[in-house]
């Protein structure tokens, strides 16, 4: 007879992407260890050509498309994510360099369990283009979030961040790539506190539970 895992089931999670998946295959490494209390159920792609579905079937990972066009609106390509997710029997979704905004009844129904990342230490730089308007206002220091997703855009709850400095000779590029080494290390580290139950937000503020 098999001997019972005595490990806490791990939370399945959703990947979703638009392009490279540098995000995405950091969540799979970090998910590869087996202590990890997430299990990446499935990556989402909305477009075909994301360079990411290959890193993740490399991974050895399920990887699907659900593409936006086509599906009747934004309302046929919630509904088809949302059955998807639910297929694969998700519970908690990370957003990963994915590039379409998503509705409020969407998002509603993944509160608390839908987190992202954006590559600004926000409320600063909301939107595109973070690197370049960082260097333009004169910051010193620039980084990344990873946030509770609400309905108004980079704007829900924080849950991590991390600084690097900007340098004097720093273009939009190098700076990314700083900005992006940090984003591998915290997004990680956020999907564990939300998968181990260990989140908890009062407002706009998020606490962390003892583990
Ligand atoms: C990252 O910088 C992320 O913060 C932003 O989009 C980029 C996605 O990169 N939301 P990748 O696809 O994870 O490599």
């Amino acid at each position: 007879m098999a001997t019972p895992d005595p490990r806490p089931p791990r939370a399945r999670l959703g990947v979703l992407i638009s392009g490279r998946g540098s995000n995405m295959e950091a969540l799979a490494r970090a998910a590869a260890a087996p202590d990890y209390p997430a299990e990446l159920a499935v990556v989402i792609a909305n477009r075909a050509d994301a360079a990411g579905l290959g890193v993740a079937r490399a991974l050895g990972l399920t990887a699907e498309v659900v593409p936006h066009v086509g599906m009747g609106g934004r309302a046929g390509f919630e509904a088809a994510l949302q059955a998807r997710l639910q297929a694969h029997g998700v519970g908690l979704v990370a957003l990963a360099g994915f590039m379409r905004v998503l509705s409020g009844d969407f998002v509603r129904r993944w509160e608390g369990r839908m987190l992202n990342i954006h590559p600004s230490l926000l409320p600063a730089f909301p939107g595109l283009d973070t690197h370049a308007r960082a260097l333009a206002a004169g910051c010193r220091v620039h980084g990344a979030t990873v946030h509770f997703v609400t309905p108004e855009l980079d704007n829900g709850p924080i849950v991590a961040q991390a600084c690097v400095e900007v340098h004097d000779d720093d273009t939009p590029e190098t700076l990314a790539a700083r900005v992006l080494a940090e984003e591998h290390r915290i997004y990680p580290e956020a999907v564990a506190l939300l998968a181990a139950g260990r989140l908890s937000v009062h407002g706009r503020r998020v606490r962390r539970l003892p583990g």
